[in-house]
């Protein structure tokens, strides 16, 4: 097989907010890839307990509800002309998972164990043909490690919220402040690396990428760059 028939895994890990999703996307697009969107496939979850009970008013979950439930949730992905759309059961939750009602409930669904289970078998499965883009937080770590090229997307805290803050706020969520949003962001990290199942943790052999200076221009070449060079080209 010559190189340019040679298709790999991608595995693009970081924080929330930290761009990896816009970036990971147009990466796809251009080398003509499948994209999956891990956190999507979280966020469904999340909004399916949601939407069932599941999630007390202390934001603790019913994990045996939702342990059970799970062989009842599908989630799929939708090619659309802006990308594509999560389905939950058939329906497009698209803009619902993006919510912050999803966001604020998002990582205590993450952390259960049987959760992680089905979602790491699910991703495998998406990616057992290659030709694929994966963004999360344990996708070069735990979901494929071996994938051909790893990146570790970074950016401070506050340089994350005012992106998610000003995405949220062209979406027409004129209800939550910055000083939330931040709030958010810095809770999820926290739990994101102190979690006991598939930390968010770089891969030893990912390729660091701060991207806080960079334009979305600047970002596209040097992952095109970096994905040349795993192929060989
Ligand atoms: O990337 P995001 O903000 O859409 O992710 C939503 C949540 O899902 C985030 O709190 C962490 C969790 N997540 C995870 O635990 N593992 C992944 N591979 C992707 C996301």
């Amino acid at each position: 097989m010559d190189n340019k028939a040679k298709k790999i895994i991608i595995a693009i890990d970081g924080f929330s907010s930290s761009g990896k999703s816009t970036m990971a996307k147009e990466l796809a697009r251009r080398i003509g890839y499948r994209y999956i969107d891990s956190g999507a496939m979280y966020r469904a979850v999340t909004l399916y307990a949601l939407d069932h009970g599941m999630i007390r008013e202390d934001g603790t979950v019913d994990t045996e509800a939702l342990t059970a439930a799970l062989g009842d949730i599908h989630i799929d992905f939708l090619p659309c002309a802006d990308g594509q759309h999560t389905l939950l059961n058939g329906r497009d939750v698209e803009q619902e998972i993006r919510s912050l009602r999803v966001s604020s409930s998002v990582s205590p669904v993450a952390v259960i164990p049987a959760v992680r289970h089905a979602l790491v078998a699910q991703q495998q499965a998406f990616g057992k043909e290659r030709g694929i883009v994966m963004d999360g937080r344990d996708i070069g770590t735990t979901v494929f490690p071996d994938a051909e090229l790893k990146i570790y997307v970074n950016a401070p805290a506050a340089t994350r919220a005012r992106r998610r803050w000003l995405e949220l706020q062209q979406k027409g969520d004129k209800d939550s402040t910055y000083e939330q949003v931040l709030e958010n962001v810095m809770t999820r990290d926290h739990i994101d690396m102190t979690r006991e199942e598939s930390p968010l943790r770089r891969a030893d052999d990912a390729i660091d990428l701060d991207n806080s200076d960079m334009t979305i221009e600047q970002q596209d070449e040097w992952l095109i760059d970096r994905f040349n060079h795993a192929v060989g080209k």
